[in-house]
């Protein structure tokens, strides 16, 4: 079952109550909230004020994609404020053992996030731990970037690593995805996929939604 995650970063907002409405609205499945902190990567986007205020208004899982160092820092923060996934990237961890353990501690789910040029094999220690595999399919910081197709490789791969333990873990896309896109990263074997741009720059969202669904696998 493919599950569609619109990012908010390409929302408006100044009418973020409205967007999450439109969001629901689609038929989508999570909403995808996109942390920046201006160091970890180049821009900067909101905070867990930003999440308690949607909190309300969110009938779907809020999915926390924090791309931030040091992130262990702000987990109770963002819990408290009602993310329901956590995703930390490894590369801005040094114990992501402890981290990922201690997110599942909060009962929120545990994700964690590869960029583009982070092999597969970091999260191979971690499968026990984990709830959901992030492949950056761009590098993180920014909407509306060209997905890199040499990702498709590193998505497979996950896949098998998952299927021949016999785990239930999501991998979910995040980058560049779009109705041109969506039927080689399905194809790769992801089940759940962020859609920033192409979500709120489409004139009818309920159709877009529609059309990431028409290339699901039987
Ligand atoms: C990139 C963010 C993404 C972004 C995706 O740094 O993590 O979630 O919003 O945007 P699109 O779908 O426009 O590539
Ligand atoms: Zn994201």
């Amino acid at each position: 079952m493919l599950k569609i995650a619109p990012s908010i970063l390409s929302a408006d907002f100044a009418n973020l109550g409205a967007e999450i409405e439109r969001i629901q609205a689609a038929g989508a499945d999570l909403i995808h909230v996109d942390v920046m902190d201006g160091h970890f990567v180049p821009n900067i986007t909101i905070g867990p004020l930003v999440v308690s205020a949607i909190k309300p208004k969110a009938k779907l899982p809020i999915d926390v994609h924090l791309m931030i160092s040091e992130p262990d820092r702000y987990l109770d923060a963002f819990k408290d404020a009602g993310a329901d996934i956590i995703t930390v990237h490894a590369e801005a961890v040094h114990h992501l053992h402890r981290t990922l353990s201690y997110i599942r501690s909060l009962g929120v789910k545990a994700g964690v996030a590869l960029n583009p040029s982070t092999p597969e094999s970091a999260v191979d220690y971690v499968l026990e731990q984990v709830d959901m595999i992030v492949v950056m399919t761009v590098n993180p910081g920014f909407g509306g970037q060209s997905y890199i197709h040499a990702m498709d490789e590193k998505i497979k791969r996950i896949r098998q690593k998952i299927d021949e333990k016999g785990l239930q873990i999501d991998i979910e896309v995040d980058g560049g995805v779009n109705e041109k896109t969506i039927s080689r990263i399905i194809e790769a074997g992801a089940n759940v996929v962020v859609a920033g741009s192409a979500f709120f720059g489409s004139q009818d969202p309920n159709a877009f939604v529609q059309s990431l669904r028409r290339h699901e696998r039987p």
